[in-house]
């Protein structure tokens, strides 16, 4: 199986990617790390937690505190978007523990212990995997692959025109993080990627809640909660960049195209601030990353029904 830290800003698709760790039998979740992003800290923090509740997990995967706020700037929200994250589900947090250790030494640690073999998937802002490759040098050679959801690479923004929500948030963070020397960098851009092969229609969420298992109906229960925002905005359902990413580590059949990029992400300016420049080969640059152009979006989801079809302790 497969290891790695998950670095997660718990929100709806955070929760989904919290499952395909926990439930995916080629995975081996080693450590849940939180860094600021889609909602307040303490409430992703429950996010978290529910999800491993509501797998029956809880003693499975520790919890590490990381960056309550980006590197240089005021922390961002996407409460427009994601309301409290949870579908409304993470009220009741008593018996919830968080470990002592901070997310960052927790990365630092992990991949210590293990060079070269620890994955890392970043799913939030990069601000946790930027402080880790600040504070030691080493770190990003004893990652074995780094897997980033983030950016666009047809110039198209979901919270700016010129930008995506995790770049956007700690750009200085992501520009560190591409300009580190990690080994292997795989981006899961949002689009045209994720709106084209990660979506959850009204069709796939009836599906998913006629598995009736209670992880379907979490899942179900927690794509709902940006549906009203999405169909605002014309995204035909639920998006799902970042259980796809954490799928696409464990399960790289799953893409059917991907190319070298020179990535890197646009810090001084406030109209295009995280914007990410994806230049292939044309403009001569040394390719940094892997970016994923395309996947077998039917057979994701029929991957995500899966999973969920399991049954656990509710
Ligand atoms: C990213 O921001 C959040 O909305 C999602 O969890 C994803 O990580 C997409 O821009
Ligand atoms: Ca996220």
């Amino acid at each position: 199986s497969t290891p790695f830290i998950l670095d997660t800003d718990t929100a709806q698709d955070d929760c989904v990617a919290i499952l395909v760790g926990l439930l995916d039998p080629a995975a081996d979740l080693r450590a849940i790390t939180m860094v600021a992003g889609n909602v307040g800290f303490a409430q992703q923090v429950r996010n978290a937690w529910m999800t491993l509740n509501v797998a029956d997990r809880l003693d499975a995967v520790p919890i590490f505190l990381g960056a309550q706020r980006p590197l240089m700037r005021e922390w961002v929200s996407a409460e427009n978007v994601h309301g409290d994250g949870s579908g409304g589900l993470s009220i009741d947090d008593s018996g919830l523990e968080a470990q002592a250790e901070n997310a960052v030494d927790a990365m630092l640690r992990i991949t210590a212990e293990q060079p070269g073999e620890v994955s890392i998937v970043a799913i939030g802002p990069l601000t946790n995997v930027a402080l880790a490759a600040i504070r030691d040098p080493e770190f990003p050679k004893r990652v074995k692959s780094l897997y980033i959801m983030g950016g666009s690479n047809n110039g198209r923004g979901n919270i700016t025109a010129a930008a995506e929500f995790n770049f956007y948030v700690d750009p200085e963070a992501a520009r560190t993080v591409f300009e580190a020397g990690f080994a292997d960098v795989v981006v899961v851009p949002w689009a045209p990627l994720t709106l084209r092969d990660a979506v959850f229609t009204k069709d796939r969420i009836a599906q998913l809640a006629g598995i009736g298992t209670p992880l379907a109906r979490f899942v179900e229960r927690v794509c709902r909660g940006t549906l009203a925002f999405d169909e605002s905005v014309g995204i035909p359902g639920s998006t799902h960049p970042d259980s796809l990413t954490a799928a696409l580590l464990l399960h790289p059949e799953l893409i059917t195209a991907e190319a070298p990029y020179a990535v890197d992400i646009e810090t001084s300016s406030e109209l295009t601030r995280g914007y990410s420049a994806m230049s292939w080969g044309v403009h001569g640059l040394e390719p940094n990353a892997r970016v994923i152009e395309a996947v077998d979006g039917d057979a994701f989801f029929r991957y995500i029904c899966d999973l969920v079809s399991q049954l656990t302790q509710p």
